[in-house]
């Protein structure tokens, strides 16, 4: 029964509404959205946020087979963002019991296994007298009697985030918040991929699947990722945050009032996704997907090498650099990248100095290397670089303000996952001064030649 009332929600939306008012009202819990020690939801049973932008309850996958406890949007209850029992599906919705236990911690029991424990939130701070609420933003929060959060979902993503959800890391309990992906779309157990803050450098965020890293949003340039210039198309729908104190990394983003519902899902593919709900359509839209194209794919053109998707071979190597190794590269196997092709003189005599061949445009190589001072102007920066013969590039850490940007990223070593991008900043790569010079002149023959 609870399957087939699932299929025809989940499918017509015009009976969900009705539905969801006739089990509720069943159940005697019309639209609450707080849970208590005297109470318990189970079945088909749901708590409602106030305004009904979100809904929890037990919820089918694999054609009805397995339950889970989960909030979802009320407009799109297929669109799960958070699932309490990843791991440990029940058998019958019939079975499950939501409620919170003797000592204060929110569980799901089941009834066919003698109301076994097959979830708990663990919280250790649990009160008995806590009370569990679902908010109008997607959070079941648990509080004690005064109000203070004993446990959150928001501090324990699956694999969507959505708007005032936090992404990143908590310095000082060394707590994450991070996303991992379903395995099937009918199995929402953690898979291979996650979405994670690199804290190190210049802070970004990153997939990786196992222990390979596959994708980087670039570094936070003030504004948005500098990988990701579709950010800054959403004004008036979005706002971002960027924290990145001694205590907390992270970053989350807040829907305008008046937005339509938007979730961030890290997809069982390895793809981090966008969606903003069309009510007219009654559908997700796609607005931004990362890795968005070839160029993005982690390391693609190796050290020194840099991505451009429109050229008919989209790896090359930066000026003053040569291919590694000719032959693979020749095949189009790029990834062991470039070599510079005359030494850095680092202050090896008089007149033999350095300069710096300006990449325009580019998502920034990978930081996690580099250190980055968000007090320097960007001339400091370059003196600085010249100062460390192991300094390889520069670039501002902020773009804020224009110009040519603020604050300083020193990147020691090799420049990884660098690619051009609309919107993209300026890089400061070293050469010798000899290189730097023809790097010049080569630029100003270009823009002379595009005069005529
Ligand atoms: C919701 O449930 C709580 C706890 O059972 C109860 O105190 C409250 O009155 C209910 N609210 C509504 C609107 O039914
Ligand atoms: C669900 O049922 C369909 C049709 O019977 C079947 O093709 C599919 O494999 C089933 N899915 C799962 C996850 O069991
Ligand atoms: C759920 O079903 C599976 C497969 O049929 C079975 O192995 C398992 O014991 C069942 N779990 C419970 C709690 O009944
Ligand atoms: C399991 O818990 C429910 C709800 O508290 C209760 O009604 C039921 O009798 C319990 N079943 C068993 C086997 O303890
Ligand atoms: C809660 O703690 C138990 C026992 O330590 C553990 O088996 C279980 O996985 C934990 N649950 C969650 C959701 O962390
Ligand atoms: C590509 O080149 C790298 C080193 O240059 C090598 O390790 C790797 O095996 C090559 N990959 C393929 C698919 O040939
Ligand atoms: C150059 O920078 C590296 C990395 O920050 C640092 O370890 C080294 O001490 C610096 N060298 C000099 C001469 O400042």
């Amino acid at each position: 029964v609870s399957a087939f009332s699932w299929e025809i929600m989940s499918h017509r939306r015009l009976f969900l509404a009705t539905l969801s008012v006739l089990l509720l009202a069943a159940s005697g819990v019309a639209a609450n959205n707080t849970l208590t020690r005297r109470s318990a939801i189970g079945g088909d049973q749901r708590l409602v946020s106030p305004g009904d932008i979100f809904q929890l309850g037990l919820f089918p996958l694999a054609n009805g087979t397995k339950w889970y406890l989960g909030i979802w949007f009320t407009v799109s209850p297929a669109a799960v963002i958070w699932v309490a029992n990843r791991d440990r599906p029940l058998n019958a919705s019939s079975s499950g019991t939501v409620t919170l236990s003797g000592a204060g911690d929110l569980v799901l029991l089941d009834a066919a296994s003698n109301n076994e424990t097959v979830w708990s939130s663990n919280s250790s701070a649990a009160a008995p007298s806590a009370v569990a609420q679902l908010d109008d933003n997607g959070n079941l929060v648990l509080a004690d009697a005064a109000g203070a959060v004993l446990w959150q979902s928001f501090d324990h993503p699956t694999n969507t985030y959505v708007s005032e959800m936090r992404i990143g890391k908590d310095v000082g309990t060394g707590a994450e918040w991070s996303l991992s992906s379903w395995r099937h779309a009918y199995d929402p157990s953690a898979s291979d991929f996650r979405y994670v803050m690199d804290t190190r450098g210049s802070p970004e965020l990153h997939i990786w699947r196992k222990g390979r890293k596959t994708y980087r949003t670039g570094p936070w340039n003030g504004l948005r990722f500098s990988g990701i210039p579709e950010m800054a198309t959403y004004k008036g729908m979005f706002e971002f945050q960027f924290t990145d104190t001694a205590d907390e990394v992270s970053y989350m983003y807040h829907a305008c009032d008046g937005s339509p519902p938007s979730r961030v899902v890290l997809h069982e593919s390895g793809v981090i996704k966008r969606m903003v709900w069309d009510s007219a359509a009654l559908r997700w839209r796609s607005f931004w997907s990362g890795p968005r194209d070839e160029c993005d794919r982690y390391g693609v053109c190796g050290a020194f090498g840099v991505c451009n998707e429109v050229d008919a071979v989209v790896c090359s190597c930066v000026w003053g650099f040569l291919p590694r190794s000719p032959v693979e590269w020749g095949m189009r196997n790029a990834s062991g990248g470039c070599a510079r092709s005359t030494p850095l003189q680092c202050g090896g005599g008089a007149g033999d100095e350095d300069g710096f061949h300006a990449l325009r445009g580019v998502k920034l190589p990978e930081t996690h290397g580099s250190s980055v001072d968000a007090g320097a102007s960007l001339e400091e920066c370059g003196r600085r670089c010249l100062a460390n013969c192991s300094c390889t590039a520069y670039a501002a850490s902020d773009i804020r303000g224009g110009g040519g940007g603020s604050g300083c990223i020193l990147w020691f070593g090799e420049l990884v996952d660098t690619r051009f991008i609309d919107g993209g900043q300026d890089l400061f790569v070293r050469l010798t001064l000899r290189l730097h010079l023809q790097s010049q002149s080569r630029l100003r023959s270009l823009s002379q030649s595009s005069l005529y």
